[in-house]
């Protein structure tokens, strides 16, 4: 009975913003990068997420992430209020439940493309052959096996974009944040990945994307777009 309660109580959303703030000190300003943002997004639902340079994206996402914290407001992950967790539990949080796809990759360069892969799995104490063979299994399906022992700064832009998708995989993350994940691929690779976003997507995964690339809406696969414009969702 307590768990029935339980499950009502954190209803079909993934993820849900209430009335969030943030800003930044730009010299001896500060400036709100979000204002007001309110968002609902449900589990197993596919959203992008629009807007001009600066508008905001990637500090949304980051909130969502436990990232950063909001000065205001309440942004919950699966139920649990991320933004409220001390950082060891927002870190688990994310490590169990997100895979988080950086625009700016945020690969370790001096370690190869494998041990990239690999980073997000070492808290879980697996054997190592599990940790090799899940994180090659992620590599295979984004098409980046290959060079999985090559040193990470050695690898082309769209390279490195596929090692930093294989890592926000290899966990079988619930949900997926990805800020602008094309933008350094050709349009054979994007599709590529896009496909793979579409099977995500039917296997239940929720997907927050931040992308321009009007090839995501070819599948059919996005179930809502929404704009943020200077800060606040339009
Ligand atoms: N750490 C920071 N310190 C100060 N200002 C910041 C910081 N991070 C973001 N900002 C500011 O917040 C605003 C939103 O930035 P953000 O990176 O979220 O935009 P974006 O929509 O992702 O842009 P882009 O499409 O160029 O990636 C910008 O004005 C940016 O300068
Ligand atoms: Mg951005």
């Amino acid at each position: 009975m307590a768990r029935f309660k339980f499950r009502c109580g954190r209803g079909d959303a993934m993820i849900q913003l209430h009335d969030v703030c943030k800003s930044f000190m730009q010299g001896d300003e500060s400036v709100f990068a979000l204002t007001q943002i309110s968002l609902h997004v449900k589990r197993g639902e596919c959203v992008v997420l629009k807007g001009n340079s600066g508008s905001g994206k990637s500090t949304l996402l980051s909130l969502i992430a436990g990232l950063a914290q909001p000065n205001s407001g309440e942004v919950s992950v699966d139920g649990r209020e991320i933004s409220k967790l001390p950082e060891q539990f927002s870190a688990k949080l994310r490590r169990q439940k997100i895979g988080f796809i950086f625009q700016k990759f945020h690969l370790i360069p001096h370690l190869t493309a494998l041990e990239n892969v690999i980073t997000p799995l070492i808290p879980e104490n697996l054997a190592l052959s599990l940790l090799d063979e899940k994180a090659k299994t992620s590599m295979e399906q984004c098409g980046i096996a290959h060079k999985a022992q090559m040193r990470v700064n050695r690898l082309s832009g769209g390279e490195q974009q596929r090692v930093a998708i294989a890592r926000a995989l290899v966990n079988n993350p619930l949900l997926i944040l990805a800020d602008e994940p094309t933008a350094n691929l050709d349009e054979n690779l994007s599709r590529e990945l896009i496909a793979q976003f579409e099977r995500l997507k039917r296997q239940g995964i929720t997907q927050l994307i931040a992308t321009h690339d009007p090839l995501f809406f070819e599948l059919g696969f996005v179930d809502r777009i929404i704009e943020i414009k200077n800060g606040e969702l339009v």
